[in-house]
């Protein structure tokens, strides 16, 4: 699977993300241009303005438009970045929302404080429904205020954590970053690119990041995490 994009919204017409194919056309090449491999599309998902059907429904609709264009584009693999909700770790329908053929959740936490009880789901969900959990952009949630202890909580559980290749490339939070990343508190890049012009596909920047300032060996391993992760959590029917 080489080098892979966890968190994209590539598909065309589902969330905020790109709005027409053309635009996912453009994204994608570009993409497959800079040495990506396979992009993990992971439209929004949003329990109370969405139902788990009509998601899968419009995704696959979405995909099928890219791929009828026929063109030379990196492996896409579906998923959702589904935002937590009250309540998500009994929700049963939210099985069909992990990463195609896996057992994996790209999981959009709260931006508000979490709590206990968003902890205590978490853990359910990976406990309970044996979920393995990829967290989307950590870093955004470091910034809000009171959430460190909760945010230390849920690092010890058994989670893969993401971080947007934008938070490499800024040097504000770029430290912080490279210190998750050395210390196994970070695990794996994604570009969340969202279009053409605003929020681009990026992913490649952030790994020049992680290569200059972690080495090349580290990139090769993150590659390797990446690849794993998605076979050892193969759903075999
Ligand atoms: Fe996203």
């Amino acid at each position: 699977m080489g080098v892979i994009d966890f968190h994209s919204h590539i598909l065309p017409g589902i969330d905020d993300g790109s709005r027409n194919v053309e635009t996912s056309i453009g994204m994608l090449r570009m993409c497959k241009e800079h040495g990506v491999d396979t992009m993990i599309a992971t439209p929004h998902f949003y329990a109370d303005s969405n139902t788990v059907e009509r998601f899968i429904d419009s995704r696959q609709k979405a995909y099928d438009k890219v791929m009828a264009e026929n063109m030379d584009i990196p492996q896409i693999i579906m998923g959702a970045e589904v935002a937590f909700f009250a309540g998500i770790s009994r929700a049963e329908k939210t099985d069909a929302l992990k990463v195609e053929g896996t057992d994996i959740m790209l999981l959009e936490m709260p931006f508000v404080t979490w709590s206990d009880s968003v902890v205590q789901e978490v853990r359910d969900l990976i406990e309970k429904r044996h979920f393995h959990i990829i967290l989307a952009h950590i870093e955004r949630f470091l910034q809000i205020p009171g959430n460190k202890p909760y945010v230390r909580q849920i690092l010890e559980l058994p989670v893969t954590v993401q971080v947007n290749a934008e938070t490499l490339l800024d040097f504000r939070q770029k430290g912080k970053m490279l210190k998750m990343f050395k210390k196994g508190q970070a695990h794996i890049i994604g570009s969340d690119c969202h279009g053409m012009h605003h929020r681009v596909p990026n992913l490649w920047l952030g790994r020049e990041v992680l290569e200059k300032k972690l080495g090349h060996e580290f990139l090769e391993n993150m590659d390797s995490y990446g690849t794993k992760l998605l076979k050892e959590h193969q759903i075999h029917p």
